[in-house]
């Protein structure tokens, strides 16, 4: 369990980087843990490569450690520069790059059985997200599945581009204990 001195770091350094760039961090504090359970929840501890999108402080991570899957077996791919930093030094065997998830195609990766992603898509547009989705889903293994959260009512990726990319959007969970409360969905191809 992460002692209460690293957590309110942890607070503390995201509340700067989102008065820095409130779009781009998109919350003011990291998600809690209840909702990182609900992330990781029925994803396979022998996972061979799990991705990461937007981990921020880590506080998915540590709950896809938590559930079995080895740091080696994970990818952070994360933008801000500062929370790439600190990814590195807490979980050095993890891959941690710190760049745009739309560069994924780029990043020669091999297939993941599953992406996390705590980007904040409803503050992107819809050719961002055309983008993501493309990689995610040419980097995912047949049968994977796409874990993403919002703090929406309804689906975090619209109709449109689920329909474009042949893809389903499930809500897995509703999690009322973080702010904002939020939802859960899986997303996998047709
Ligand atoms: C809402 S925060 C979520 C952080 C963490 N997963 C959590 O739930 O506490 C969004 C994170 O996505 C990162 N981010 C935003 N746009 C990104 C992009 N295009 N590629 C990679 N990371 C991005 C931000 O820097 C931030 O760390």
């Amino acid at each position: 369990m992460l002692s209460k001195a690293l957590k309110l770091q942890e607070t503390s350094s995201f509340i700067v980087e989102w008065i820095k760039s409130p779009l781009v961090t998109a919350s003011v504090i990291p998600s809690s843990t209840r909702l990182a359970k609900k992330m990781v929840q029925g994803l396979s501890p022998d996972s061979e490569q799990v991705i990461e999108l937007g981990p921020g402080t880590g506080v998915f991570t540590n709950q896809l450690l938590a559930a079995g899957i080895k740091e080696e077996a994970l990818v952070l791919v994360e933008l801000n520069n500062k929370f790439a930093g600190k990814l590195r030094k807490k979980y050095p065997q993890a891959t941690v790059i710190n760049g745009a998830a739309e560069a994924l195609p780029r990043l020669q990766l091999k297939k993941a059985n599953a992406v996390v992603s705590g980007l904040p898509l409803l503050s992107m547009r819809d050719k961002q997200i055309d983008a993501i989705l493309k990689g995610v889903f040419d980097v995912m293994q047949p049968g994977g599945v796409l874990v993403q959260f919002t703090y929406g009512y309804s689906s975090p990726i619209k109709k449109h581009l689920l329909q474009q990319h042949g893809l389903v959007a499930q809500r897995n969970s509703f999690v009322l204990n973080n702010f904002p409360p939020a939802s859960v969905y899986h997303i996998t191809k047709k």
